[in-house]
Formats: C-alpha cells, structure tokens, sequence
C-alpha cells in the first residue's frame, strides 16, 4: 500500500511534470531549466537566451507582424510557413508564372525574389524596467493618472534607448501592466522570397484539414535576409548582399520519437488565461455562437458556387481560407471550454479569491470589489458585443459594403474645405488598384446571396439601438422584405458595377460626391460607420479601459494569493519560449490519434476530384520509388507531421520547434482541433501543436523540387 502511494505521488509529480502549458519570456528562462532538464533536454537555459554570448534566440525572427521564421543557414536563409509567406508568393505569381499552383524555387541568389514591405526582426536583448516605468506610480491614483504617467516615462526611456543603441526599441506590458519590458530590436527590410511548394504540398488538405489533426501539410516557405554592402539593415538594392548571421539552427536528421523533449521559440500573438468566468463567458457562449453561425452562412454560399464553377473556386479561395480560418477555431474554442467545465473552474477561483481577499481588511479593500466589478463590466458589455460582433460579421461580411468603407477616406479628403491633393492623388490611385483587384475576386451572385442572409439575420436578432439606421429602411421601405432591398441595393449602387465606379473615381470632386448620399450601398457604410463611431466604441471604451486595470489588480491579487501556482504572462506578440513533450492524444472516446503522419497518409487522403487532396504527380513517383534519402525514418519511412504538447498560438506559425539539444526537428504550423481552447484554459490532454517534421520539408526541398543547393547551405545533423 505505501508502495502504491509512493508511486501515485510520482507519477502526480511527472505529471504535472510534463505538462506543456506555459509561455515563457527568454530572458527569465533560468526558473525553467530545471524542469526542462528534467523533461530531457540537454542545453542550458543560458543555450537559448544570452545576452553576454551568441545564443539560439539570435537566429529567431518575428516575419512581417503575424509570423515567426528562422535563421537556418550560413547565408542568411530563413524559414517560414507558406500560410505566412502566402501574401508574397501570390503577389509574384501571374498566369503565366504561377508560383501559387507550381511552387517557385530560385536556382541562384539573382533569381530571388524581393518584396518590398516585408520586414523581419531580430531582438538583440530583453530588459526589464517595471520600476523606470512605473516611476512616480501610486496605487490610489486614478487610472488616468496613471496611464499618463507610464506614457511619459517610457517615452523618455524609449527615446533615450533609442540614442544609444540606435536600435528599434519598444516597452512591453506584461501580466497586465504588473511588469514592463523594453525591447531591443533590429529590422530587416530586404527580405527575399527563395523557394515555396505548391499549394498541393504547402497547403495540402486546405481548409479541410485546417486545426485538424492527423495532417499531411508541407506548410513551409524559405526567404534570405540581405543587408547593405557595408553590412547594414537596409531596403531592397540590387548591391545589397546576403546577410551571415553569427547564429543559424543545425537541423537535425534524426526526427523525433514519442516522449522526447521538444521546445517552441517563437512570437504567440494574444492568450488570456487569466480572464474572469464572465469574460470566458462571454466570449465562448455569447459572442463566439453568432460569429460562428454567420461565419458558416457565408461558407456555405461560396461552397455552393466554388463547387460548379472553377473560376468561382479560385476567386473565393483566399476569402474562403480566412473566413473559415477563424470559425473553426471558434468552434473548437467554445466546444473545449465547456467539455473543460471552464467556466465553473473559473468561478471556483473567484469564489476562492473573494473568500481569501475577504481575510484581512487591507485585501478586502484592494481585491475585494474586483470580481463584482467585473461581473458588472461584462453584463454591460454582452449587448455591446454582441452589436460590435454583428456589425462586423453580418454588415461587413457584405463585400459590396467593405469596398464602399474603402473610399471613405478620399471622400473625406476630397469634401476639406483646403483637400491635399497630393493626398487624394495617391489615395485615387491606390483606390483604383484596390477596384480593380476587388472587381477581379468578386463573384456579385455569391454577394447578393451572402446580403439576403446575413442582413435578415442582422434584422432579426439585433433590435433596434443595437443596429446600424439604415437597417430601418428594409422596414421603410421594403416593408421588412430583405430581398426586395438587396435588388434595389445591387441594382442602384455604382460600387456593383466596376466600370461605374472607376468613372466616378477618375472624375471625383465635392459635386460628384453629392450622387454619392443617394448610394445604397454607401448610405449603408456610412450608416455602419457612424453606429460604430458614435454608438459602439464610446459605450465599450470605458468598460473595457475599467476591465484593463481591474484585469492589473486581479492578476497581482492571484499572485499573491496562489503563492504555489507558477504564473506566466499571457501572450502578447513577443518572443517566447514553450516547452512539451511528442505526444500523441485521444480525442474522443476509443479514438487514440498516433504522433507522427507519413507519405503513405498523403496517398490515402488523395482524391483528384477534391481539390484540397490532389496529389502532386512528382510526390506519388517519388513515394513509388521510395527513395527518400537521408531523410526517411529508421524505419525506412517519410514522417510528414507530428504533434507535442508546446503551449503555442497564433503567431507561432513558422516558429522553429527544437529538440533537446537545440536542433531544428520540427516547423509548428498550427493546433489541433480539441485543444484550441488553450487560448483561454490549456489542457495537457488535449493542447497539442502541429509541426511539418523536418525532415519532409528537406525532402521536399531536396527530392521534389531539386533545390540541393539550398540544403548544402545548411548544417545538417545525421
Ligand atoms: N490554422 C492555422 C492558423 O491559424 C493555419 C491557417 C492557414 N491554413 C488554412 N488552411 N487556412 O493560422
Ligand atoms: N496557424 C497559426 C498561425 O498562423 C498557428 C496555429 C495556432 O493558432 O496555434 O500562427
């Protein structure tokens, strides 16, 4: 017996032990190490983040503001997702060249491929200045007071930084303005595309697959970082030359197995798992539900058109892939919070931390009015949500509506009393660009569908004061018949008809804009815009300002009171660490899902009538001949994917994933399905990350495309 409890307390600790959640600032990392190490992992914490020698997190970029990349060669190559390399791989393509379908590979550096825009950035060290920040700081002044002062502070402190270092220098708030954290960064702005599969490989089981596990994407893009002659950062020239950096991952050829150590360095966007129950309420019971339901409205009107008419299917593909992007995993959000009880464990620790700020009278005074205010915030905020959620996700989910919110810009440029004319010129032109790329994706039957839907929902679940006024003329005048208004609204509206609109844009003037009050589909963006404006933000700004330092006090409160409880702070776009194990999971009952995916899974998925699942012809030769170089398995196979237990989100897409010596084995690319509620409550059971193994993204990279050139430059572990 005392045997058996020895061991139940064991395998508790190697539980809680192996628990992958958690988001870990680089610099602190040293608190982790001993639990890393334990896990398995043979580096030290001083390996990852330093900032007295060269360490791995100099080879980890944050790409263009959504994405994480890596340095993985010599040369300054870097590598990255091809859902965050997507934008500049269709911006190259043509008909003729079309990258997107064939995948581009550069034989050499003078057929890489710029883009302007694009920038990736490097942080050079972290430091923390929680007390520079705060200087002057009471707890009994007003929150404005406050604000103002933390403002002031890190300007100067900025400003200073800045001097010295001649860096990017930002200030970060972490645990809710608890702690601050200045940033030192630097910004390359010459960043070349290299090399990107096809979509069949890059994107292979589309939205189809998309969150799901088992998954059989290639989902990686390679682009090279180039610097000045003299070695700068600097914009695109043809002078310029590749970048070496002093830190690029070796990668390992040895795959992983289940068990093994695996760590997540990379840039996750947002997380709140430190939310109140009526926060988590309202985000999964009330505003997801509707967003879903109007969001699945519209998918199911471009499937209806995507599956008869091709040209349709390409037009819609990219709307289609961000829509569906964000519905599915607010489905599984909300799903994975109830199957989790997380509202009752939230409202179990709030009753936990009322009863302990109920304690002394100094606590009470701080802490205890803050889960009654909360509850009071978010009652208030429900019907405020719910209009902004309807707004945005039935009014602007017309796209007729979206190209008129375009133009309000010039419009209003146009109608000063003294308008800026260089302004209105370079805001016509890029007008005429956004016009004629809109009218080239739009498919007007599929929008007039989309408008009947989503306006007869809007009406009739959002009354009236939570509505934008030119709903009110569907009663007016169409005796509330939504048909008979979207006929007039695409039979009237010059923005239904390119030819119209680019007429009226080339001769715009103060007289021309007169027509416009007499536009439907303008009269509606102005209406939406002004409700907006006028209605939504100045009601929910202040309660989501109080929620912001209530959300401060509640955190310092859990601090202090769950003095065992290890805090990290929630996700917010900067470089973070996350460790876990290569685990498979069992998603529903009887169903255990194995960690990794093979070659053989992308022949049972293809279906060439389906157009997420063709097979390229090259890949199913290759997997005939079966050879697949160093990059098989021990077992002589082709891993494609795997999943682990790393805490990870949005924003860690591209991010390298390690093994225990800090070797590149894994490219994460996204989350399983049953685990996306580990934005709000992570669960070791279910939170798992996909990542594209290694080893396929060589294979792809060496045997399909033929790029041996790009793997010699990179040092590869065998
Ligand atoms: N779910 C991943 C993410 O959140 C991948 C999205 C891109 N892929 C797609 N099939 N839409 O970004
Ligand atoms: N695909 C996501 C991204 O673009 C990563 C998946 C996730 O949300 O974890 O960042």
């Amino acid at each position: 017996m005392k045997r058996l409890i020895f061991f139940l307390l064991i395998s508790l600790r190697v539980n809680t032990l192996l628990a992958g959640e958690g988001m870990w600032i680089p610099m602190l990392l040293s608190q982790n190490e001993a639990e890393m190490k334990a896990m398995g992992m043979r580096i030290s914490a001083e390996d990852i983040y330093s900032v007295n020698k060269g360490s791995l997190k100099d080879a980890i970029l944050q790409f263009g503001r959504g994405c994480t990349a890596s340095f993985i060669s010599s040369q300054g190559l870097i590598l990255t997702n091809h859902h965050c390399g997507y934008g500049e791989i269709q911006k190259h393509s043509s008909l003729e060249n079309d990258y997107l379908t064939n995948g581009f590979w550069a034989k050499n550096y003078a057929e890489e491929l710029p883009n302007p825009g694009l920038t990736v950035t490097q942080l050079v060290k972290m430091e923390d200045v929680t007390e520079a920040v705060l200087a002057g700081v009471a707890r009994d002044m007003t929150e404005a007071r406050r604000a103002e002062l933390i403002r002031n502070n890190s300007r100067k402190l900025i400003e200073e930084a800045r001097k010295t270092t001649g860096l990017d220098i930002s200030i970060r708030p972490f645990y809710y303005g608890n702690q601050y954290i200045m940033m030192f960064n630097r910004i390359y702005k010459d960043v070349r595309l290299v090399g990107a599969p096809p979509s069949n490989i890059g994107k292979f089981g589309g939205d189809t697959d998309n969150w799901m596990w088992p998954r059989h994407t290639g989902d990686f893009s390679l682009f090279r970082v180039y610097l000045s002659s003299k070695g700068e950062p600097a914009d695109y020239s043809p002078e310029n030359v590749p970048y070496q950096p002093e830190k690029w991952l070796p990668i390992s050829l040895k795959g992983v197995e289940e068990g093994d150590f695996t760590f997540v360095f990379g840039y996750p966007g947002r997380t709140n798992q430190y939310l109140p129950a009526a926060a988590v309420k309202l985000i999964t019971e009330v505003s997801n539900p509707p967003r879903v339901m109007l969001r699945g409205t519209r998918l199911e009107i471009f499937k209806h058109y995507s599956q008869t008419d091709p040209l349709v299917r390409i037009q819609y593909a990219a709307k289609d892939a961000r829509v569906a992007n964000a519905w599915k995993k607010m489905i599984g959000e909300s799903k994975g919070i109830r199957r989790l009880n997380g509202i009752e464990r939230k409202l179990e620790i709030e009753k936990q931390f009322t009863q302990w700020a109920a304690s002394t009278p100094e606590r009470q005074a701080l802490y205890g009015g803050i889960v009654p205010a909360f509850n009071d915030n978010y009652a208030k905020l429900e019907p405020l949500t719910l209009a902004s959620d309807y707004l945005s996700e039935a009014g602007m989910g017309v796209e007729l509506f979206q190209l008129a919110t375009r133009f309000v810009p010039l419009v209003e440029e146009v109608q000063k009393p003294k308008p800026d004319t260089a302004r209105v010129s370079s805001l016509k032109k890029s007008l005429a660009g956004f016009v004629d790329e809109f009218f080239k994706d739009y498919y007007e039957p599929i929008d007039r569908e989309v408008a009947t839907a989503l306006l007869s929902y809007y009406t009739k679940n959002q009354p009236v004061g939570f509505r934008p006024a030119f709903l009110e003329q569907i009663t007016a005048r169409h005796k509330g018949n939504v048909e008979a208004y979207v006929s007039v609204l695409f039979g009237k509206s010059m923005f239904a008809s390119q030819q119209q609109l680019t007429q009226w844009l080339n001769n715009i003037s103060p007289k021309t804009i007169k027509k416009l009050e007499k536009d439907p589909a303008w009269q509606a963006a102005a209406s939406m815009r002004s409700f907006s404006n006028n209605s939504i933000d100045p009601a929910m700004r202040p309660l989501q300002q109080a929620n912001d330092s209530l959300m401060r006090l509640f955190m310092t409160g859990l601090m202090e009171m769950q003095t065992e409880r290890r805090f990290y702070p929630d996700a917010n776009s900067t470089l973070r660490v996350t460790y876990g194990m290569v685990e498979g999971y069992n998603p529903a009952d009887a169903i255990t899902y194995n960690y990794f995916t093979t070659l053989e899974g992308i022949l049972e998925k293809e279906n060439p009538d389906i157009y997420d699942y063709v097979v390229e012809p090259k890949l199913k030769e290759l997997h005939r001949g079966g050879d697949f170089g160093p990059y098989a398995s021990s077992g002589g196979r082709m891993h494609v994917a795997f999943v682990a237990s790393n805490h990870t989100t949005g924003g860690n897409s591209g991010s390298p994933v390690l093994n225990a010596d800090g070797q590149l084995v894994g490219l994460n690319f996204d989350r399983c399905w049953e685990g996306t509620m580990s934005d709000l409550m992570y669960d070791p059971a279910m939170s798992r990350n996909i990542s594209a193994d290694i080893r396929y993204v060589l294979f792809i990279v060496d045997k399909f495309a033929g790029a041996r050139h790009l793997v010699d430059e990179m040092t590869l572990i065998r």
